[in-house]
């Protein structure tokens, strides 16, 4: 069994990465769920969690209130991709049974701790890396609990937020600099995989189809159908109208934790810009094929950059339609 944590800002792509991890618990022991300000402010994001353990029948696992604002900025939404709730159309009823009253800093400190000798956590941020800095800064001991954090955020490439910057590590370039520069097992899902991670109208049209099935022979649907509106909700946002397909940037996290077989990447030594101009939020390699003068750097980070598409799709939409 892995022990894992996800740290998320729930957010309809961390849904579906919420809805997949708690359908693979028989090879995932997930410790918490904390949350932290990104697609939504604190208070949303952390109803967002609560309700979506209790729809995926996942409740008994404990949630933990998380960072309310990036380390040095104010926190920005991320409403026109996620809605005003966070959640597409979705205005989530509140639960509070299985809300933890420990902080996600300490919450993630007394889990790891409490892990048998020998026996490490792999954390999983799928928002700004906000928290996760903040347990390495607060709680430095806890880094020989840490087995790997397997993080969605950066990219190689393009930006989506800004040309050249990724939403999560864009929201708080601090705190992501406090992680590339842990010397921690890193693994980035960035926009060079997760824009190539999509679901097409298709596939999310399937989900329609099998949630009407359902509701007519009166069987459970009500999961399925949540899941279709959000995803109705993503697809029909600026990020993704004109595309006709959604990017699955989180799941990619938590599918690369059970199916590393379907991901490639490579090792980079990866850090990130903390000027207040257009570079702020960029990650970008040190070491360059170009010429010797990359090779001063130590690789930091595997970076992925590609999966087996079919076979991600096909993981993703067996997993969801379990519900
Ligand atoms: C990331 O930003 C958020 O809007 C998504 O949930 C994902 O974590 C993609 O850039
Ligand atoms: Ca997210």
């Amino acid at each position: 069994m892995l022990h894992v944590w996800i740290d998320t800002d729930p957010g309809i792509d961390d849904s579906v990465a919420l809805g997949a991890a708690f359908k693979h618990r028989d090879s995932l022991d997930i410790l918490g769920i904390s949350t932290v300000a990104g697609n939504q402010t604190i208070e949303k994001v952390t109803t967002n969690a609560l309700y979506l353990t209790r729809l995926f029948g996942a409740d008994d696992i404990p949630v933990y209130k998380g960072a309310n604002a990036p380390l040095a900025r104010a926190s920005h939404s991320a409403g026109h991709i996620h809605g005003e709730f966070g959640l597409g159309p979705i205005k989530p009823e509140m639960f509070t049974d299985n809300f933890s009253s420990l902080n996600a800093v300490d919450g993630m400190k007394k889990a790891f701790f409490a892990l048998p000798d020998g026996e490490k956590a792999t954390i999983l941020p799928i928002g700004p890396l906000t928290n996760i800095a903040l347990l390495l800064k607060t709680y430095p001991e806890v880094k020989d609990k840490i087995e790997k954090i397997v993080f969605m955020g950066g990219s190689l490439s393009c930006g989506n937020v800004t040309s050249l910057a990724e939403f999560n590590v864009w929201h708080d370039p601090e705190a992501a600099h406090i992680v590339l520069k842990s010397g921690l097992k890193l693994v980035m899902c960035g926009l060079d995989l997760t824009m190539k991670c999509t679901l097409p109208e298709e596939y999310i049209g399937r989900i329609r189809s099998e949630y009407l099935l359902r509701m007519e022979k009166n069987e459970e649907h009500k999961t399925l159908q949540t899941l279709f509106d959000m995803l109705k909700f993503y697809l029909e946002s600026p990020a993704y109208r004109d595309k006709r397909e959604v990017a699955m940037h989180d799941v990619c996290t938590v599918l690369y934790l059970l199916y590393p077989e379907l991901f490639h990447g490579e090792m980079h030594a990866v850090d990130v810009y903390l000027s207040d101009d257009i570079c702020r939020g960029l990650t970008y390699r040190l070491d360059t094929p170009y010429s010797d003068y990359g090779d001063k750097y130590e690789p930091n980070v595997l970076v992925l950059n590609g999966a087996e598409n079919t076979r991600f799709r096909d993981v993703v939409m067996e997993t969801l339609l379990r519900y």
